[in-house]
């Protein structure tokens, strides 16, 4: 792999183990996949955050770390709020290991915005290469913003945090950008909600596994394309797709489509995942709130008080806001939680059933929570939680 005078010094020493370590597991991981040279990125987002998920292990292997990063980086959501955790139902002995993984990201310099959406935060631009974890997230940064970033690994982005490059192959090379398959959407007369976006998601991710789809019959808006994204990334490895005449790179891709396969997508495909199963609570933000669902949560909760416990995921930064918007939610009763979701928090697990919004969470809270998933509109989640 060819690497730069800057590389060749990091890789020396000069600049501490730590970064020539983390040198050293980008250059295997470009060997690994074939690329050429590393590439300079504009932003981390970094996963293995939750202590759940990286136990002590992880969390000694952070600890022994000793660089800062040179890009602004984020972390992935993790199992609790952090200053919320009490009222979420938090167990002290979880917090304060939690605490323990956070510090020690602390220490590397890594923004402690725990967040799948990191692009409401840090300005993120089409052709931009990033170092991104989250499957959603990656999902959003190369499909509607044409961003440019594979699916890393923890690892791997917090080495491309630290050393701010990564290697240079797969979805950054515009080669490995077109369409692999057609999906013809057939929407019907209904108006498509963000979590009919994600049931097509959760349903076109079984079927196209991780080519990269072509769309067309649908006309999204941005919060639906990050639902939709979200829940192809999930039951499927869908890092990259296009919407006809939406998503920024689907004009390029218009000639060219002749040879590929199309597969027919009919509504009561989509309409068969709306279950009427019963549920112990409800959680919306999956990926976390954007300030425009916020807001229509809020209104829909106007003069309501729940019934049944109500969470709803946001990113801090966009918590802090939309201050107004979050005060009115919490009005009704239900939570606003920065840092955590309804898939990584254990607090979620006390639940038997659960109602989602999102085609993502259908498809982790069974394995990860273990309850059972029910999806419908934002509207539905509120009546459940106050009826
Ligand atoms: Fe984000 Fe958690 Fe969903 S990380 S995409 S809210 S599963």
């Amino acid at each position: 792999m060819h690497l730069d005078p800057d590389d060749e010094k990091i890789l020396a020493g000069e600049q501490g183990e730590t970064r020539q370590k983390m040198l050293e597991l980008l250059i295997a991981l470009g060997k690994v996949f074939g690329a050429e040279r590393l590439v300079g990125i504009r932003s981390a987002q970094v996963s293995g955050a939750s202590y759940k998920t990286i136990g002590e292990y992880g969390l000694a292997w952070l600890s022994s770390l000793d660089a800062r990063a040179v890009v602004p980086a984020v972390l992935n959501p993790i199992g609790m709020p952090r200053e919320r955790w009490q009222e979420m139902g938090v167990e002290p002995e979880f917090a304060e290991r939690q605490r323990a993984v956070i510090a020690a990201y602390d220490r590397l310099g890594v923004n402690l915005e725990c967040t799948c959406t990191p692009y409401y935060l840090h300005e993120t631009s089409f052709g931009d290469h990033l170092a991104w974890s989250e499957s959603s997230a990656v999902s959003y940064a190369n499909s509607v913003i044409g961003a440019r970033t594979n699916r890393e690994g923890g690892p791997g982005a917090l080495a491309a945090a630290l050393v701010g490059k990564t290697p240079y192959y797969g979805l950054h090379l515009e080669k490995n950008r077109n369409p692999q398959v057609i999906i013809e959407v057939v929407s019907g007369d209904k108006e498509w909600s963000i979590a009919h976006y994600g049931a097509l998601g959760y349903h076109a991710g079984k079927i196209v596994g991780n080519k990269i789809p072509f769309i067309r019959g649908i006309i999204p808006t941005t919060d639906q394309l990050k639902a939709l994204g979200a829940a192809m990334a999930a039951t499927g490895a869908v890092a990259l797709y296009h919407v006809k005449d939406v998503t920024p790179e689907a004009k390029k891709h218009r000639i060219n489509l002749s040879a590929l396969e199309v597969i027919s997508i009919e509504p009561a495909e989509i309409d068969s995942l709306f279950t009427e199963i019963p549920v112990e609570a409800v959680a919306v933000g999956c990926p976390h709130c954007s300030p425009a669902e916020l807001a229509n949560i809020a209104q829909l909760l106007q003069g309501k008080i729940i019934t049944k416990p109500f969470y709803v995921f946001a990113a801090q930064g966009v918590i802090d806001t939309n201050q107004k918007t979050v005060d009115a939610i919490e009005k009704s009763g239900a939570r606003v939680f920065a840092d955590t979701c309804m898939v990584v928090s254990p607090v979620m697990e006390q639940y038997s059933g659960i109602m989602v919004n999102s085609g993502k969470a259908l498809a982790y809270v069974p394995d990860m929570c273990g309850a059972v998933a029910r999806i419908g509109t934002i509207e539905d989640c509120v009546k459940e939680a106050t009826s």
